[in-house]
């Protein structure tokens, strides 16, 4: 990171940005008007105020921190001079935004080059925000969180999601079909962001899921580690938006063994 850069400092942005566009995404479902077409595929939708968030906290980057680069699911893409760059999910689980489903959210992090420095994930139905800078842990609001100090698999609540395209949702069914009987339980939320804090918080114990993109993962894998969380790929190496696990560090090396076994 650049020696003149305050983790806090980003944070603080972060917190504005997400909470900003939070209110503008949830002014935009009230109207109705919500302006949907389709992405990759016939399942993955994009609204107006998909991009209408993106545009809000592109702008306000651009404009409060210039030298930064830009990564935003919705295609903003600036390549920074800083060290520094920020990833955008403008709305994180759009199907529930859609439905009219609460569990959506706005997040925004940002990082140097060894990751994650500092996330945002505002939760505008709840109002519930999720923050972190690394090395100075996990809040909910201004209460510090932590991950569960379960130890046994078996009893532990396990999210995970699916991706849009049909042939990677027959191998992760498969694979949470395999997992479904070594476990408390299984949730799939719909929201990436929202599935990390929640383990960043210990409402679930574990969280797993493939085929993830950069703007899903890099706010709430800050906020879930700095929670105590332990993250990794599914053979135990970096975690990575194409294999990301992320749970308690008491079920982490049962929770691998279960994922290799169920491929
Ligand atoms: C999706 C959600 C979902 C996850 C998908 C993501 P989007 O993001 O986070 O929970 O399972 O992999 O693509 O499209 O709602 O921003
Ligand atoms: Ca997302
Ligand atoms: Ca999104």
């Amino acid at each position: 990171m650049s020696a003149d850069v305050e983790p806090t400092d980003l944070v603080n942005l972060a917190v504005r940005l997400a909470r900003e566009a939070g209110d503008l995404v949830a002014t935009g479902r009230r109207s109705g008007d919500l302006g949907t077409r389709t992405k990759s595929t016939a399942t993955d939708m994009v609204t107006r105020w998909d991009s209408a968030s993106e545009s809000l906290i592109v702008d306000a980057l651009r404009t409060v921190r210039p030298g930064d680069g830009i990564v935003g699911e919705e295609g903003a893409r600036v390549l920074g001079t800083s060290g520094i760059d920020w990833y955008i999910d403008p709305i994180d689980g759009t199907t529930n935004f859609l439905y009219g489903l609460g569990d959506y959210a706005v997040s925004v992090a940002a990082a140097d080059s060894t990751g994650p420095v500092a996330g945002a994930v505002f939760v505008p139905a709840s109002r519930e925000l999720f923050t972190a800078a690394r090395g100075r842990g996990a809040f909910l609001g201004s209460t510090p969180i932590s991950c569960s100090t379960i130890t046994t698999l078996a009893t532990a609540l396990v999210a995970t999601g699916f991706s849009y395209d049909s042939e990677y949702r027959r191998a992760q069914g498969a694979r949470v079909g395999a997992m479904l009987p070594h476990v408390r339980d299984i949730r799939r939320l719909g929201a990436a962001a929202i599935d990390l804090c929640h383990v960043a918080c210990g409402r679930v114990d574990a969280y797993f899921e493939e085929h993830l993109h950069s703007w899903d993962l890099a706010a709430g894998l800050l906020i879930a580690t700095e929670a105590g969380a332990r993250a990794s790929d599914f053979a135990g190496g970096v975690v990575r938006p194409s294999e990301t696990v992320v749970c308690a560090p008491g079920i982490h090396s049962a929770l691998l063994e279960r994922l290799q076994r169920t491929v």
